[in-house]
């Protein structure tokens, strides 16, 4: 017996150095991922558009959203339950309707669903002897995922360092740590008004948004900025100038971080201009101030795949966490950032699979042509808006005019960036546009919202796959809805 092992042993060897390798380069594993990846794009051709559901599925569906909401102790946002097929912008669930996914999970399936390279890649990940990898015990994926992020970012930074997570919000924590450790334990935050970071008990109470911090112990102590106001322009940034020296001169020496997102996600899809940035950043950094750019949401959907890049703030950047897209998560940092050993640690930092697919994703953005003004992520909200706005002209009674958040009125109805787009109907009003999600969802069209009021329809589509013609149909859709609700 021994002698038997010790001979394929030898031959592994000699053919391929690690049965590890071996494993990787088999042409077995090749021909089985083949087959199994022609049948599944076989079976998606079915999914050609959206669809109602199918009558007698019906108490399919009802039956599992009985079981989640009795597991949870809660029921879903919507009556989704998916069949484990879609076909790029396309899902389908168990009821047999097909939807339009144009949130993705909030942002997280850049190539839609049962993207034929990711179920390869997935695949792939799961031949490892590691389901997950941790701190402890990491094979060459997380490796590689970390070189390529920094990579990536330091183009345009000065990032060294990459930790992995398996959360933006612990990517976030992680980030805090090193600002909090940087400045010797300074214990106050500088965050922007709207702003949302996850659901830690840190990090929800950064985050502003009062529903998200009912009951916790409210121990952070967190200065607010207002955010850009297209409106007020110039006047905009000198009013959030005005509030951060009262803070430096109300606290010095207090301030661990000014924490912000370069385009913020769940406050409403707001946008500054790079002037707005420098102009903050430059008197933070003279008062020692570390910046950390929270971009768990615009991280590959934006014109560049790092926001910082666009905007060309990347000199100011001392701490950058990203996840979504990335299906792992990560904290980059500078080598000055660079913690002592023991504040970053844990037991998991993601899967296997994960991290391969992450890796696919990333090295898919990095040659696919997504970026720069003439991108495809450019020329696809180039499509958006171009409809939003047609939408918005032959329906205007649909679209009053919009009090901001600073109580200004705006008629500006169709927003965002690259693949964050948002439409404000109805006045920004709450209940309406909870309503039009509804009936969005049950005629095909999954979406959500963003905003504190007023509230917007946010979509965050699969920009990987998602195509200029398919807003053709997303906005029939949307006419149906949009007469429904109204
Ligand atoms: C800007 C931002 N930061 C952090 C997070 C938290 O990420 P996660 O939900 O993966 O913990 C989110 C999630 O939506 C986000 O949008």
């Amino acid at each position: 017996m021994s002698q038997t092992i010790s001979a394929t042993t030898t031959a592994v060897s000699a053919a391929t150095s690690t049965v590890g390798s071996a494993l990787h380069a088999s042409p077995a594993i090749d021909a089985a991922i083949r087959a199994i990846r022609a049948e599944v794009e076989l079976k998606q051709r079915e999914l050609t558009g959206a669809r109602p559901p199918r009558g007698e599925l019906k108490e399919t569906l009802d039956g599992w959203l009985k079981r989640a909401t009795e597991v949870r102790g809660r029921g879903p946002l919507y009556p989704y339950l998916g069949s484990g097929a879609g076909h790029g912008p396309l899902v389908e669930l168990v009821d047999g309707s097909v939807k339009w996914d144009l949130i993705n999970g909030i942002g997280v399936h850049m190539f839609g669903h049962g993207d034929p390279e990711l179920v390869e890649a997935s695949i792939r990940g799961s031949l490892s002897d590691l389901v997950m990898h941790g701190n402890l015990q990491f094979n060459h994926e997380a490796i590689e995922f970390g070189e390529l992020l920094v990579a990536e970012a330091a183009r345009n930074s000065r990032m060294k360092h990459c930790f992995i997570t398996n959360s933006g919000c612990m990517a976030n924590e992680s980030a805090l740590k090193l600002c909090q450790q940087k400045t010797g334990g300074a214990p106050r935050i500088i965050a922007f008004a709207d702003c949302f970071l996850g659901r830690s008990t840190t990090m929800s109470q950064i985050g502003d948004t009062a529903a998200y911090r009912q009951g916790i112990a409210l121990n952070i102590l967190v200065d607010y900025l207002p955010y850009y106001d297209p409106e007020l322009g110039q006047r905009s940034i000198d009013m959030a100038l005005w509030h951060l020296d009262q803070l430096i001169h109300r606290y010095p020496g207090e301030h661990c971080c000014l924490v912000t997102e370069l385009v913020q996600g769940e406050g409403g899809f707001n946008t500054a201009p790079r002037e707005f940035f420098t102009a903050l950043f430059e008197r933070a950094k003279e008062a020692g101030i570390p910046i950390w750019d929270d971009e768990v949401q615009t991280f590959g959907r934006t014109e560049s795949m790092f926001c910082f890049e666009r905007l060309g703030l990347g000199e100011y950047i001392d701490v950058v966490t990203v996840g979504k897209i990335t299906q792992a998560c990560a904290c980059l940092y500078t080598a000055d950032f660079n913690p002592k050993p023991g504040l970053l640690s844990g037991t998991f930092a993601a899967s296997t699979s994960s991290l391969v697919t992450g890796l696919s994703i990333l090295r898919r953005l990095q040659s696919g042509g997504y970026y720069g003004p003439d991108g495809r992520i450019a020329r696809l909200f180039a499509a958006y808006k171009a409809h939003a706005d047609a939408f918005v002209a032959k329906h205007p009674q649909w679209f009053p005019p919009v009090t901001n958040s600073l109580g200004r009125t705006t008629k500006t109805v169709v927003g965002g960036h690259g693949g964050m787009m948002r439409l404000t109907p109805f006045g920004g009003n709450k209940e309406k546009i909870g309503r039009l999600l509804n009936n969005l969802f049950e005629d095909g069209v999954i979406a959500f919202s963003c905003g504190h009021g007023p509230y917007h329809l946010r979509l965050l589509p699969p920009v990987g796959v998602m195509k200029p013609e398919h807003f053709d149909e997303v906005f029939a859709i949307l006419e149906k809805s949009f007469a429904r609700t109204a």
